[in-house]
């Protein structure tokens, strides 16, 4: 969604401020704007489209000043346009504002100031707010920190605020309530910003801004306090991760990169969790005793990480007994969903700032359960919501389509439920231990996979053309599958179908033909749906479908039935997916380079979706 970044320092603004906004071009937007304050005077830039349209506007009209504001706008309230592009401003131009959220009652408060005398140049919510704070000024507000607060405390909805006001110019102001931003600390500059990557190659400590606070920022010093004025302590916080996360290391593209560091990510998991003699450490405060007495888990999430919600809930079920549902956050919330308080809720993000699944946390918070999220990003929401968090620390995930990720969520499952099994009695320690042997050959198992990327660029290139594709998978592979067509819808913007196999016979069949491309799940293990998997296979082939089949080593029935194979090593069934989901995303990425589309940011989406 829309990105924010902010400058207070003795340097020029507008460059800091563009090189920000591209390193949260990942987000996805459709316009882009900064507004700059020198001499007492805001001037600013917007355009529409990419951010070297607006580089080009700045290089003919340059705006100049060392302290202002920046957006990238991914359009909620008024189509995409110069006009509603960010900043905005009061009516007399003194005030500017960026903002990443939904003002929900903007309308009302549009018709308010209307009556009296304010005019506004745009379609969207963010406009009120400049309004409201030229109002509150000509209203008697003291200080421009007054008259911000007066505005904030008028606002619903979420917002996350960058402020530039020309009569003071030695402070930018922000604020927050339910879309992230974080304060950036410099030597004699400081920053702020709506993600981490937008000024991570210049700073090492930050200040992640609570809800309902605001803070006065200037070159030499940061002051927070409450939407009500009250003063607040902040809490300086090291970065974890470093620039050259944030960067492409030679990959064409960013998603190429973060599923080749997929193996090496696992890995480190294994290591952090599991130490020498085979104990599995979760790394949350959550005790062995409540585990014990746990009869019931529930799992939101959204996209992808709902897909590893879908494969925990198998494994969770099938690893440690306890009955484990597993939902859409969007349709959670919305639903009347039956949970007592011992229920525990495990909300799955890479993000952290997914709308739906942080109201799916405060609702079930209401309800008195206790929350452990599965999560990537440290002093994210859903962190800060939950009572523990097992954290996938995979390091900034930049490609809109999610990988790395993914597969850390399906690792963290693993090891979560491994942990779970024994602390209950489950599975004896010898039984863990075997598990635990098998699950350290996966990272091997999907290097070995993505190794193979010539081989899938071919089967991808070959398949990229049609207009749908069907991907079927059983049981632990049944949420693969549906991983698999999300992946290719996403950056082929070729229609996809995730099905699972058993129900073909229901529906689905009646779309085979020679032109559909059948992506099928089929690693031979253990399983025993395996035999079930080849009847549908079968049953695609007398239908003359294009069948691309991923199958494990040494299977050579399978391969008998087309050229187009995906050998994968075969790895325990429980944890197999987590390995083959490596071929379907580089099947994905290879057939959405053959149609040429722009893979690291698809068209419409964004990263992360703060917005309902
Ligand atoms: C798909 C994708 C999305 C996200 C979903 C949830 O590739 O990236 O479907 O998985 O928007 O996002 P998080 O995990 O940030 O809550």
């Amino acid at each position: 969604m829309c990105g924010v970044v902010g400058y207070i320092g003795n340097k020029e603004a507008a460059q800091i401020l563009v090189d920000g906004l591209q390193r949260l071009e990942y987000r996805g937007y459709d316009s882009a704007g900064i507004a700059v304050l020198d001499d007492g005077k805001i001037s600013s830039g917007k355009e529409m489209g990419r951010l070297a349209n607006l580089e080009r506007k700045l290089e003919k009209n340059p705006v100049s000043g060392t302290r202002g504001i920046g957006h990238t706008r991914w359009a909620t309230h008024g189509a995409p346009s110069q006009a509603n592009s960010h900043p905005h401003f009061s009516s007399d131009g003194a005030i500017s504002v960026v903002h990443n959220g939904i003002i929900e009652n903007y309308a009302d408060l549009r018709d308010e100031l209307s009556e009296q005398g304010h005019t506004f140049l745009s379609e969207t919510d963010t406009e009120v707010v400049p309004h409201l704070i030229e109002q509150a000024l000509k209203d008697g507000a003291a200080s421009p920190a007054e008259a911000l607060r007066c505005t904030l405390q008028k606002l619903r909805g979420a917002y996350a605020l960058g402020v530039l006001f020309q009569c003071e110019p030695d402070t930018i102001y922000c604020a927050r309530l339910g879309s992230p931003l974080i304060i950036g600390l410099g030597e004699n500059e400081n920053f702020i910003a709506s993600d981490v990557p937008a000024i991570i190659n210049r700073i090492s400590e930050a200040i992640y801004l609570n809800d309902g606070e605001m803070a006065a920022i200037r070159a030499d010093g940061v002051e927070l306090c409450t939407v009500d004025g009250a003063a607040v302590i902040p809490e300086v916080k090291k970065i974890e991760f470093k620039a050259e996360d944030a960067e492409h290391a030679g990959f064409e593209t960013f998603m190429l990169k973060e599923i080749h560091e997929q193996p090496r990510i696992l890995r480190s998991m294994l290591e952090k969790h599991v130490s020498s003699d085979g104990t599995i450490d979760i790394g949350t405060d959550l005790s062995p005793d409540y585990f014990r007495k746990l009869n019931r888990i529930m799992i939101v999430s959204c996209g992808t990480a709902y897909h590893a919600g879908m494969y925990a809930k198998l494994l969770l079920e099938n690893l440690t007994g306890i009955a484990v549902e597993t939902d859409l956050a969007s349709e959670f919330r919305y639903r009347d969903p039956k949970i007592d308080p011992g229920t525990l809720i495990i909300p799955v993000s890479q993000s952290g700032e997914t709308a739906d699944t942080l109201a799916s946390i405060r609702m079930a918070k209401g309800w008195g359960c206790k929350i452990m999220a599965v999560c990537n990003v440290e002093g994210s929401s859903v962190v800060r919501e939950s009572d523990a968090t097992f954290f996938t620390n995979c390091g900034p995930e930049i490609g809109v389509a999610s990988t790395k990720a993914y597969t850390a969520q399906q690792m963290a499952f693993a090891l979560l439920s491994l942990y779970i099994a024994e602390v209950r009695g489950n599975l004896s320690r010898e039984r863990v231990q075997a598990y635990l042997k098998d699950l350290n050959e996966v990272p091997d198992a999907l290097h070995y996979v993505i190794q193979k990327k010539a081989e899938i660029q071919v089967i991808g290139e070959k398949h990229h053309d049609g207009p749908s594709s069907l991907y079927l998978g059983r049981r632990y592979n049944f949420p693969t599958a549906l991983e698999g067509a999300l992946k290719n819808k996403e950056i082929s913007y070729q229609h996809a179908e995730g099905y699972a196999a058993g129900e073909m016979k229901h529906g689905p069949i009646a779309l085979i033909n020679e032109a559909l491309p059948v992506i099928c799940i089929c690693t031979k293990t253990a399983d025993e749906v395996y035999e079930k998997m080849l009847s549908n296979i079968k049953e695609v082939e007398a239908r003359s479908g294009r069948i691309i089949a991923i199958v494990s080593e040494g299977d050579t029935e399978l391969s008998k039935l087309t050229d187009d194979v995906i050998v994968v090593p075969a790895v325990r069934d429980e944890f197999s997916p987590i390995v083959n989901v490596g071929a379907l995303q580089l099947l994905a990425y290879y057939a959405a380079r053959a149609r040429g589309t722009d893979i690291d940011k698809p068209r419409n989406l964004a990263k992360s979706v703060t917005v309902e």
